[in-house]
């Protein structure tokens, strides 16, 4: 395992490959259960009059529904008694007798909270971050892998969000369970918070310290397990647009509390690298695991753009392109695709008719807006490119970049790019079909495509897009 690194992948495979006792503070933030997609682009804007390119053009999907997967993952914890959630798994089952879309979440927590003890060291903590969806549930496996003697604080975050349900109380908290390693062991800096006094006025007890501030006197106390801090607002300064992005200031105070200067923390569920930054700034290592390519891309080019990141479980060279290709092919084409910035990938593995992500081309009139990228792991073939091209001919995008491993440049692939024609943006020309190629990409080559618009924020990005030399 590699300090100050982002591992790209399904955190159950990445941990099993870390070391025994290394990590001193794990900090997690899985999907909640939510039934939610949480959007990138389109969302709004386009996806309301095509539900298949809405349920594709997703950050991550957080709805679970029971399946073959599902139904795999629950026999092999049930048929297991040495399993750390063999007895949560066996109440699950008695309440989901059937399987249910719960009963697949919980399975999937299951499997991958029950490595989580082995990495951490005998001083080490855990944070598991929820909301009331299924934090009954999850505290029952956490009690069952961590030991109910290790429980220390249900943590309620309680913030202020937009909109409000009349027909009940507002839903304004999250869930954090904290657990120790080993509660006999286990590092914990003590926080202090403000108290304020009754009436705000001093009390002059003795041996007392007392403050003034604005709003009036108080006392310095430890911290206490309810804690209200902001949500990252629409105009915050720290905002990223990743659905789901945590505040700074969470990360903070428990990385403050859970670990010292030096010491190691994870975040197995990483999304846009919050625990990251956090760690970073409070000096200590870290190591975020994502299995979205596309999180860690904002990590590296936006969150921590001014650091040298070392990134692991993605191709390094056409080799291990070709590798992963063969190895993980909707990974693969999930990777290939955000190699050009602006594109974002399709996130659920059917029907994609031939698109696997999608770009908006800055500035342009709805309707003529769109690029779709097509990705070809293994040999392409000159029938698949020209089915490509008629999805383009067909009016469905306005550009279409057909991604292939190696450099693809024969007179067949030549006619199709000619056939496809032109559009104009301002004054410049662009190919309507344009090649590109994972050789291109470890070249540092990019695609020549009018500018694009980030996927989330919908701005400009800055214009240094380097023209390949020969298209
Ligand atoms: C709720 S978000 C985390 C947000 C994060 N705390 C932040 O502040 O940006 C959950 C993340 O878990 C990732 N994820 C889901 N299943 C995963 C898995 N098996 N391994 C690693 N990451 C996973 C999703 O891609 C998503 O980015």
């Amino acid at each position: 395992m590699k300090k100050n690194t982002l591992y790209y992948g399904d955190c159950l495979e990445v941990m099993e490959e870390f070391d025994e006792r290394s990590v001193d503070l794990i900090y997690l933030d899985p999907p909640f259960n939510s039934k939610a997609d949480y959007n990138i682009i389109f969302g709004t804007q386009r996806g309301d009059d095509d539900p298949d390119d809405l349920a594709q053009l997703t950050a991550f999907t957080d709805t679970w529904e029971w399946d073959a997967d599902a139904q795999r993952r629950v026999d092999s914890i049930m048929s297991a008694i040495a399993h750390p959630a063999h007895r949560a798994m066996r109440a699950f089952k008695e309440i989901y007798p059937d399987g249910s879309g719960m009963l697949s979440y919980l399975s999937y927590m299951a499997e991958r909270l029950a490595v989580m003890p082995r990495l951490l060291k005998n001083s080490g903590s855990i944070y598991l971050h929820c909301d009331p969806t299924a934090s009954h549930y999850l505290k029952l496996i956490m009690d069952e892998v961590f030991g109910k003697s290790n429980f220390r604080n249900e943590i309620v975050w309680g913030y202020k969000s937009g909109g409000a349900t009349k027909k009940w109380w507002a839903k304004k908290h999250d869930v954090l369970f904290y657990y120790a390693k080993n509660a006999k062991q286990v590092y914990f800096q003590t926080i202090k918070e403000k108290s304020y006094n009754r009436d705000f006025k001093p009390y002059r007890f003795k041996g007392v310290d007392e403050y003034e501030d604005e709003t009036g006197w108080y006392t310095l106390v430890n911290m206490k397990d309810v804690w209200q801090i902001d949500m990252i607002g629409r105009t915050s300064a720290e905002r990223l647009g990743y659905p789901t992005q945590k505040p700074l200031a969470l990360l903070k105070r428990i990385i403050t509390a859970s670990s010292d200067q030096g010491g190691l923390v994870l975040d197995p569920f990483c999304g846009c690298g919050t625990t990251v930054e956090a760690a970073h700034q409070l000096k200590r290592d870290w190591i975020g695991i994502d299995i979205s390519s596309y999180a860690i891309e904002v990590i590296r080019r936006e969150r921590m753009k001014d650091m040298r990141i070392d990134l692991a479980g993605v191709p390094k060279d056409l080799k291990g392109a070709a590798d992963f290709s063969a190895r993980k092919p909707f990974d693969f084409e999930k990777w290939a695709v955000t190699r050009i910035r602006g594109f974002a990938p399709n996130t659920v593995q059917r029907g994609d008719g031939g698109i696997d992500g999608r770009a908006l081309i800055f500035g342009a009139e709805q309707g003529n807006d769109l690029c779709i990228a097509q990705v070809k792991g293994g040999k392409p073939a000159i029938d698949a490119l020209r089915a490509f091209a008629n999805i383009i001919a067909g009016g469905k995008a306005a550009i279409g970049v057909f991604i292939t491993l190696r450099r693809w440049d024969t007179p067949a692939v030549r006619q199709c790019i000619a056939d496809a024609g032109t559009m104009k943006i301002g004054e410049t020309a662009f190919n309507r079909l344009v090649m590109y190629s994972i050789d291109d990409h470890f070249r540092g080559l990019e695609p020549k495509l009018p500018p694009l618009a980030h996927p989330r924020t919908g701005k400009a990005f800055q214009a240094e897009l380097t023209p390949h030399p020969n298209r």
